[in-house]
C-alpha cells in the first residue's frame, strides 16, 4: 500500500513558478531564451514556467534514461532523444523536475555545453540537496526538499502520479 501526503499544493507551486519566471524575465531582459525540458518529468513544470516568462521563448525537449529501478539511480545516463536544433549562441535553460544526485544534469550540461550556447542555466522545480554526489547547483530552484520520494506535478513512480496537481511524498510500506 502507498500513501500520499501533500508537500506543496498547486497554489504554492504556481506562486513559486511565477516568481522563477519573473526572475528569468529580468535576467534575460531583451533577449531570447530556449527552454530545454527533460522528458517526461519536466513537461508540466516547463509548460507553466514558459507562460510565466515574458520574453521571446521557444521550447525543445530531450529524453534520457537512467539505469536502475524507479527509486534508485545507478549513475549511468543514456540519451534517448537529443535536441532538434543547434544551441549555438542561444540562451538555454535546461528544465528538470528534480535535482537529486545531480548525475543526470551533470551529464546533460556537459552534453549541451558542447553546442556552445551563449548561456546555459539549470531550472529545477525541486532540489534534494542532501542527496547530491556531483558538484552541481540549480540556477533557478523552486523548493529544497528533504530526502523523501516525491510524486506529482510531472514526477512519477513507475510512470504513475505525474498528473497530480500537488507535489506529494509517496510513503510505501
Ligand atoms: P539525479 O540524476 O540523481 O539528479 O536524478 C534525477 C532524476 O531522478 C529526476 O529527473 C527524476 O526522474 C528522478 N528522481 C529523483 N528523485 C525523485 C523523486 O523523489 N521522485 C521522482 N523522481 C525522482
Ligand atoms: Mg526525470
Amino acid at each position: 500500500m502507498s500513501d500520499l501526503k501533500v508537500l506543496f499544493t498547486h497554489e504554492q507551486i504556481s506562486r513559486r513558478v511565477r516568481q522563477i519566471g519573473q526572475k528569468i524575465t529580468l535576467d534575460f531582459a531583451g533577449e531570447q531564451v530556449l527552454l530545454v525540458g527533460v522528458l517526461k518529468g519536466a513537461a508540466i513544470f516547463l509548460s507553466d514556467l514558459a507562460r510565466a516568462i515574458e520574453l521571446d521563448t521557444t521550447f525543445d525537449f530531450i529524453s534520457v534514461s537512467s539505469y536502475g529501478n524507479e527509486k534508485h539511480n545507478s549513475g549511468e545516463v543514456k540519451l534517448l532523444k537529443d535536441v532538434d536544433q543547434s544551441l549555438e549562441g542561444k540562451n538555454v535553460i535546461l528544465v528538470e523536475d528534480i535535482l537529486d544526485t545531480g548525475l543526470t544534469l551533470t551529464y546533460l550540461k556537459g552534453m549541451l555545453m558542447a553546442h556552445q550556447p551563449k548561456a546555459l542555466r539549470v531550472a529545477a522545480l525541486l532540489d534534494k540537496v542532501s542527496r547530491r554526489t556531483q558538484p552541481i547547483q540549480g540556477d533557478y530552484v523552486g523548493f529544497e526538499i528533504p530526502d523523501e520520494f516525491v510524486v506529482g506535478y510531472g514526477l512519477d513512480f513507475a510512470e504513475r502520479y505525474r498528473n497530480l496537481a500537488d507535489v506529494c511524498v509517496l510513503e510505501s510500506d
